[in-house]
């Protein structure tokens, strides 16, 4: 199974991604996650991109597709692709090398939300650095304060673009140039809406809903 999570910045695409990993086995493909990484590794392509990343903008198509297809070449038994595509040539991109590799994108989950709600997503968000678990100061907080509760490391994380300044170019971005994906996806036959405004146990059962084809 491929999927890919559509919807803007704190609709909770990685949160649900994470379970779908334990879940069903999947390989999780965030490429903010990657970007991220190069950054932290102190790559030339990390170096170029962060200030782009911390004021809210998209990076280049070319750098993320890049980062897309070295995974796929690394193969896997089913993908989920958060924060992929974000542009209609990132779309292009993804079914060209899907079918390259025999391979069909089987549905695209639109994460519903509204503007007001991200806001305290967003400004609520921790990680931790070590295992990637996302929590949120209110909604999902950590059992013990300061320690995460699957790996137990205490380096938690604050994101630099998790700030109001970021989230409006963010919802921008979303706005201009990703949102266009829905009525893609909507023509291809294979866009399903869910309500992610609901509790994250809640999503996740509308999502398995969709991906053993009952909505
Ligand atoms: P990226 O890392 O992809 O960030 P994003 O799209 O802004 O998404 P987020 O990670 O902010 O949110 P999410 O939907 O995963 O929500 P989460 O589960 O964490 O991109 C960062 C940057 O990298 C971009 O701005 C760009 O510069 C660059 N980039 C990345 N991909 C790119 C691409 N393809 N092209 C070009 N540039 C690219 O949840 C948010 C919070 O809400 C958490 O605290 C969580 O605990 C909480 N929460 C989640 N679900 C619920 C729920 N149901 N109820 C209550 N709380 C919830
Ligand atoms: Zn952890």
């Amino acid at each position: 199974t491929n999927i890919i999570l559509l919807g803007p910045p704190g609709a909770g695409k990685g949160t649900q991604a994470r379970r779908l990993i334990e879940e069903r086995g999947l390989v999780q493909l965030s490429t903010g996650d990657m970007l991220r990484e190069a950054r932290s590794s102190g790559t030339e392509m990390g170096q170029r991109v962060a200030q782009v990343m911390d004021r809210g903008e998209l990076v280049t198509d070319e750098i993320v597709i890049g980062l897309i297809k070295e995974k796929l070449d690394q193969g896997g038994k089913g993908f989920i692709f958060d924060g992929f595509p974000r542009t209609l040539a990132q779309a292009d991109a993804l079914e060209g090398l899907m079918k390259e590799e025999g391979q069909d994108i089987d549905a695209v989950i639109e994460m519903r939300v509204d503007d007001a709600a991200l806001v305290s997503r967003i400004s609520g968000r921790f990680t931790c650095g070590n295992c990637g678990e996302v929590y949120h100061d209110v909604t999902k907080p950590t059992k013990v304060e300061g320690t995460c509760d699957v790996c137990g490391s205490t380096d938690l994380r604050r994101r630099a673009d998790d700030n109001a300044d970021s989230l409006k170019t963010r919802l921008m971005e979303y706005y201009k140039k990703t949102s266009p994906l829905i009525g893609y996806y909507y023509a291809k036959g294979n866009l399903h809406p869910v309500d992610g405004l609901a509790e994250i146990e809640v999503v996740a059962a509308e999502v398995a809903q969709v991906l053993n084809g009952s909505k």
